[in-house]
């Protein structure tokens, strides 16, 4: 992303604030791993994607129409020292120059210089409750101005969180943003190709993990969430993380994982034979999750309820399973009683971007689902999950867990797929996996 992007993000923004508004957005801080060593930072997505300034510990004041400039920018100051240890520092200087702001201070300036760019406004935009540190300050700053403002300044009267304005934004991407999740996506579905080409029998579930990860580092990216790699029955898990147990011909492998480049991350699932077949009653399985991801990502089409995805697989996913024998009676009955639940219990889909739970509504104030407009990025992941043991179940089917998840961005037309690069359609990995 560049310089003007997020100068036109913060436009935006400032425009959904109003002249009477302000808005406070803190940086990711360090997190403490053990002693003296963290955790990799990564910078938090509200202020990622308005100021794109890399460092941890920064705070951005946006005051619109404010005579000596906008975009106020507190950043840690220029330390010969810790930059030997730590690495390079913009300081005010390069957060001025090189991010845009009309104003830079050290973070040292924030308790003198907050009182000023709070006055006078009306409402604050501030997230309570997410940075104690800041929240402390930022609640003694309002005190402190509801003091002098019994003698005529003016404190904010309404503190609001983000939610309503920066990440109604965040929800509506960019032609820049759709650009860059397609290649995270391409990215993030040739690493699934790999880990196809790599299984077999005899292997561990961390080693198939590697290789998805070796290829996100070599092209710049980094897991945008914790990967699953799951055999047998740990696909019955459904953030099953440990990634520790030896691969067993017969089973299937359900993996899902996504490379994030830019902040912005892929979601991928995708379930296969270990041994590069699937059996019988895989296969049958697998079919009614593949029809059911295939009609859910057809209904992502601008006007059409937000909700949709969910229960168009949910029926499909429904009859399926009576037609298999897991279930009686009526599709519609299945799901009303909650039988299907027992295995299918999270939802279709969620935002995608800059997290890989993105921010945005799905409902109206009113409680109901919005529509779909262009622009909008959603997963698409039905799934069965038979535990083992299931009582009243067919064995053939115990601990099979099947999920199936793409990526799709509401356009003007026909739902745009970002994640066709690793095949779903059973005689196509069959296939893939034979070559080696
Ligand atoms: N990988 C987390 C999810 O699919 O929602
Ligand atoms: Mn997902
Ligand atoms: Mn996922």
């Amino acid at each position: 992303m560049t310089a003007p992007a997020h100068a036109e993000r913060r436009a935006a923004l400032m425009q959904a604030l109003g002249e009477r508004g302000v808005a406070i957005i803190p940086a990711a801080r360090e997190q403490v791993r053990s002693r003296d060593t963290h955790y990799p930072f990564r910078q938090d997505s509200d202020f990622h994607y308005l100021t794109g300034f890399p460092e941890p510990e920064a705070i951005a004041v946006l005051c619109p129409g404010r005579e000596e400039g906008a975009f106020v920018l507190f950043v840690r100051p220029r330390n010969a020292e810790r930059e030997i240890w730590d690495g390079r520092r913009a300081g005010p200087e390069g957060a001025m120059a090189r991010y845009g702001a009309d104003q830079a201070h050290a973070l040292d300036a924030l308790e003198t210089e907050l009182p000023k760019l709070l006055a006078g406004r009306e409402t604050l935009h501030y997230t309570l409750g997410e940075h104690a540190a800041l929240d402390g300050l930022v609640t003694r700053t309002l005190r402190q101005l509801r003091e002098v403002a019994r003698r005529g300044a003016q404190a904010p009267a309404r503190v609001q969180a983000l939610e309503s304005t920066l990440h109604e934004l965040r929800l509506i991407k960019s032609a820049d943003e759709i650009e860059i999740m397609a290649l995270a996506g391409r990215i993030s579905a040739e690493a699934h190709v790999r880990a196809m080409q790599v299984t077999r029998p005899g292997r561990n579930e961390w080693e198939v993990a590697a290789e998805i990860e070796r290829h996100f580092l070599a092209h710049r990216m980094v897991p945008g969430y914790t990967s699953i790699v799951g055999g047998g029955e740990n696909a019955c898990i459904l953030h099953y993380t440990e990634n520790n147990q030896p691969l067993r011909g017969g089973d299937l492998l359900l993996i899902d994982a996504g490379g994030e480049l830019d902040g912005y991350t892929a979601d991928i699932t995708r379930t296969f034979p270990v041994n590069g077949r699937y059996s019988g009653p895989q296969r049958a399985l697998y079919d009614v999750v593949l029809a059911a991801n295939r009609a859910a990502i057809d209904t992502l089409r601008a006007g059409v309820s937000v909700g949709r995805p969910h229960e168009v697989a949910s029926h499909i996913l429904a009859e399926g399973l009576i037609d298999l024998g897991l279930c009686q009676g009526t599709a519609d009955g299945v799901i009303e009683s909650g039988e299907l639940r027992r295995y299918y219990m999270h939802g279709t889909g969620h935002w995608l971007g800059l997290d890989v739970h993105d921010v945005g509504r799905y409902r109206t104030a009113e409680g109901a689902y919005r529509n779909f407009v262009p622009g909008m990025v959603m997963t698409v992941e039905p799934g069965l999950y038979i535990a083992p043991g299931s009582a009243g179940v067919d064995a053939a089917f115990h601990g099979i867990g099947i999920r199936i998840e793409d990526d799709v961005v509401v356009t003007d037309g026909a739902p745009r797929v970002l994640t066709e690069g690793v095949p779903k359609a059973p005689a196509a990995i069959e296939a893939l996996m034979a070559a080696q």
